[in-house]
């Protein structure tokens, strides 16, 4: 029995999350595995029901759990609200030790035509970006203070040779499940962590003779990353670099609504959409619940090793855009416009009638 915490949230996130559970039942019904799934409020609408952003009883469901599929939260009613720091995801994500954020960036066939570069340029893109996530210059020790040109501010980068070699391994590991390449970036010319960073990774490469290793400073990778995506494979980098490209390579692959991720290392890991709770569309049956669906896949991959399980829902989902089924944020002319509800039902028909 796999234990799942089902944590939607605030906004699209009870619309979206609800279809990855769908999804998660169909694969249950098809595959030869059972989940236990406890749903507990967090974000705003814990705030509001309970005074807690990360009320205690979410907090002992996530700990009775392996993993945790979330939402999203947040939203203008609370986002200046001081209590909701406490659920604030950062600090989720550090209290589970997850210490890699992994953001794939696939293009789906039938989408090519929806990214904003050309197709020919785009498509077979399929690259894993790997960010450093409890690292590095958002963790690191900052100040303001008074000057005497005005206010002055710091930050402060810092990495152990630790944090780093663990992160590496990681995406090593990612990488030789796939095509076996793995670029590092950082900007080893400029800055001493990333000469610390490039050192670490040097060694653990060691480890992994059958990946092929290759380091690009952060600028040429975001230049490299809109004119050849496809020569990329995974890409391991720090906190900050890691935020900015895995922007970037969403991008390129189109949607918002498209991009899941995982935050893992530690004992429990955490996957969710890479979008909001959208309150601009929340509540309308509107918004794309693959996000969610694709991180549901990526739980069940990541967290349980059930590869053949995760693959039915990414095939599944293949299959429903090359149908033609499309919601309101990719909708091309030629196809049918459908709901977040309905798109839910047919990615999971798919999978226990068809897939
Ligand atoms: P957002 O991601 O919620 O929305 C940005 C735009 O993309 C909106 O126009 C929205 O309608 C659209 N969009 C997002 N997801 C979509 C989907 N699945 N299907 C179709 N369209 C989609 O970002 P925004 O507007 O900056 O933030 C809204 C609220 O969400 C804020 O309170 C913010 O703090 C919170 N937020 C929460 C995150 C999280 O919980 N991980 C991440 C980002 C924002
Ligand atoms: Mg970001």
């Amino acid at each position: 029995m796999y234990k799942i915490a089902v944590l939607p949230g605030d906004g699209i996130g009870t619309e979206v999350v609800p279809q990855a559970v769908l999804v998660i039942k169909a694969v249950s019904e098809k595959f030869d595995c059972s989940f236990e799934m406890r749903e507990g409020l967090i974000g705003g609408s814990a705030l509001e029901k309970t005074g807690s952003a990360l009320p205690q009883e979410t907090q002992d469901i996530i700990a009775g759990s392996q993993a945790i599929l979330f939402g999203a939260m947040g939203g203008t009613k609370w986002d200046r609200d001081p209590r909701m720091a406490q659920g604030s995801l950062l600090a989720l994500r550090k209290s589970l030790g997850a210490f890699a954020n992994i953001r794939p960036a696939y293009l789906y066939q039938a989408l090519e035509n929806a990214s904003p570069l050309k197709r020919e340029l785009v498509s077979g893109t399929d690259i894993l970006v790997v960010r450093e996530n409890t690292g590095g210059l958002y963790f690191g020790e900052k100040k303001r203070e008074e000057g005497e040109n005005g206010p002055r501010a710091f930050d402060t980068m810092v990495y152990s040779h630790r944090e780093v070699e663990r992160v590496a391994r990681m995406a090593f590991e990612l990488a030789r499940n796939r095509r076996k390449k793995l670029t590092s970036v950082d900007k080893a010319n400029v800055l001493m962590c990333s000469r610390l960073w490039r050192e670490v990774v040097i060694e653990v490469s060691k480890s992994f003779p059958d990946v092929e290793l290759e380091h690009l400073y952060v600028d040429n990778c975001a230049m490299q990353i809109v004119r050849a995506p496809r020569q990329f494979d995974v890409i391991v980098t720090e906190n900050t670099f890691g935020d900015i490209l895995s922007d970037e390579a969403a991008m390129v692959v189109g949607s918002l609504g498209l991009m899941p991720s995982a935050s893992i290392g530690g004992k429990i890991g955490l996957y969710e959409p890479v979008h909001g709770s959208a309150p601009d569309i929340a509540g309308q049956d509107k918004a794309n619940p693959i996000a969610a669906i694709l991180s549901a896949a990526m739980l069940l991959r990541y967290s349980f090793n059930l590869n053949a399980e995760a693959q039915a829902i990414e095939k599944a989902v293949g299959k429903v855009l090359d149908l033609g089924y499309r919601t309101a944020d990719i909708m091309e002319d030629g196809c049918r416009l459908v709901g977040t509800r309905e798109m839910g039902n047919l990615i999971a028909r798919e999978i226990t009638v068809k897939g």
